[in-house]
């Protein structure tokens, strides 16, 4: 098919002003000004502390620094390890909280636009879930308060701006929030040096060193940016020393449109035993793992009796482009530098001579959810995805601050069957979409559909808690949610950061 006939098909002679939403950002007020959340003087914080968004240099490469964003983050209560700064690295603070904290975070915004932090995966009053509605200006700050629920697990925050995300993220902010209770402690998980936090990013750099985004305009925007460089934690194919035993190795998926389909090399098994919303009820032990933007995975790692030296690398093994779909670039017959499915060298790992922790995977972890289970009487709702009029939609609608439709509307903890329906466009335009919800964890019931061939699948860990999941082409992936407890006004949307800010988002209200 030609290119201009393919236009002409999709209803357009141009690409420019082809992408409707351009609402733009609810302007800020004056600086200075402080906006807080709704917690009211009854909550006296375990922890405080601000976090700072701002310009900074990093150096990535050789040569000239990089120019990134970064959050800085500066204890005023709580305990000493909170926040840990990641030397070399662009991302923000790892922040350490514990379940049952009550938590402040003052963030001040020194970026010359507009931006708001959310953290994701944590059940929060609307307040402090960094709707895009609540985007403060340069020089403003905004207070959190909210208390930590979740259970122990891998969370994450990142800035949420109206269609400002993407941009915001690639150009370095980013952290882990780790939250642990008693009930992890009890299993003693490799922890200190044994424990390895891994964000796992793609980036493009100019010949200057700096980040590129958008290069490829609005087309590659629809597939959603893609870097040709992989990164761990901010630095490019790292090699870390470690000792030859046991490791808990935490990754995040924090890239703006990369699905990684990750292996350990000598044939290590992946066993994985926590996802997105804490340990998952007992080890999942596979040969790959695959991690769509913003999920998480908590794996174990045995490297003993490896001998000093022995390297054991993290990479992304090829797949098929195709089984994380056709958008708009494959459509017209180009591809990214480094499309999906390109194998990556992830990480290296190289033991010392130290014999390291000595662990014994569990056959059961201990979970809170023995009272979970399937509900086959919840309302059932229906959400395709789709891409039409240069558009992605979700349940057949595009992003509006404020909007919240009758089928969007759910009571304070009430449990419900999502349904997302992956379709194709009638020309073969379709792609893998990772849903997320904010607020509460949810539990996926099925997965139906799609190819069968399809590559990504074999990977894909459904078991457990998740906040985001990977609905692959032609697929319907259901799942039950018990809503938060907090009224008000919530997103969900896909975690690819270009369709996020082109409008394949939406509000829902919780009443
Ligand atoms: Cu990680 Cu609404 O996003
Ligand atoms: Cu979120
Ligand atoms: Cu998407």
């Amino acid at each position: 098919m030609h290119r201009r006939e393919l236009l002409r098909l999709l209803g357009l002679s141009t690409l420019a002003g082809a992408v409707g939403c351009v609402e733009q950002p609810a302007s800020a007020g004056p600086a200075g000004a402080t906006r807080r959340t709704a917690a009211g003087a009854a909550f006296v914080p375990d922890v405080e502390f601000t976090l700072t968004a701002a310009p900074s240099d990093v150096s990535s490469l050789p040569g000239a620094p990089t120019r990134v964003w970064r959050f800085t983050g500066s204890l005023v209560t709580g305990p000493a390890n909170t926040l840990e700064t990641l030397p070399g690295s662009y991302l923000g603070p790892v922040i350490r909280l514990r379940r049952g904290q009550q938590v402040r975070v003052r963030f001040a915004n020194q970026l010359g636009e507009d931006s708001i932090v959310h953290w994701h995966g944590l059940d929060v009053p609307d307040s402090a879930d960094g709707h895009p509605r609540l985007a403060i200006g340069h020089g403003q700050e905004y207070v959190y308060d909210f208390t930590v629920t979740n259970r122990a697990g891998t969370y994450w925050y990142h800035p949420h701006p109206h269609m400002r995300t993407g941009a915001q993220v690639n150009q370095g902010l980013a952290g882990l929030l780790l939250v642990s209770d008693d009930d992890e402690d009890a299993l003693a998980l490799p922890s200190g040096e044994a424990e390895l936090l891994c964000v796992l990013q793609d980036r493009r750099f100019d010949a200057r060193n700096q980040f590129v985004y958008q290069g490829g305009g609005q087309m590659e925007m629809m597939n959603g940016f893609l870097g040709d460089r992989s990164l761990v934690s901010g630095q490019l194919q790292p090699t870390r020393e470690v000792d030859a035993g046991w490791h808990r190795v935490r990754l995040l998926n924090g890239s703006n449109a990369r699905i990684y389909k990750l292996a350990w090399s000598r044939n290590l098994p992946m066993t994985v035993i926590g996802g997105d919303g804490g340990l998952l009820e007992r080890p999942v032990v596979q040969r790959t793992l695959t991690l769509a933007p913003g999920q998480r995975a908590d794996v174990l790692l045995d490297l003993t009796g490896l001998g000093a030296g022995t390297d054991v690398h993290l990479d992304s093994v090829a797949f098929p482009e195709a089984d994380a779909g056709v958008g708009m670039m494959g459509m017209m017959g180009g591809s990214a530098p480094v499309p999906n499915g390109a194998p990556l060298r992830m990480m290296t790992l190289r033991t010392r001579a130290r014999a390291g922790v000595v662990f014994q995977v569990p056959d059961r972890l201990p979970t809170f959810d023995a009272s979970w289970s399937p509900r086959p009487e919840a309302r059932v709702r229906r959400v395709p995805l789709a891409f039409q009029q240069m558009q992605w939609l979700l349940a057949g609608r595009t992003f509006s601050m404020n909007e919240v439709a009758a089928d969007e509307t759910v009571a304070a903890g009430s449990t419900h069957v999502w349904e997302f329906v992956n379709q194709s466009n009638g020309m073969g335009m379709e792609m893998a979409h990772p849903i997320h919800v904010h607020g509460r964890q949810f539990r996926v019931l099925d997965r139906t559909g799609g190819r069968a061939t399809n590559a990504l699948r074999a990977g894909i860990v459904d078991a457990g808690w998740r906040d985001t999941v990977l609905v692959l082409p032609g697929e319907t992936v259901r799942v039950q949610v018990t809503f938060t407890s907090h009224a008000g006004l919530y997103l969900y949307h896909c975690h690819i950061l270009e369709h996020e800010d082109m409008g394949m988002m939406r509000n829902f209200r919780v009443t």
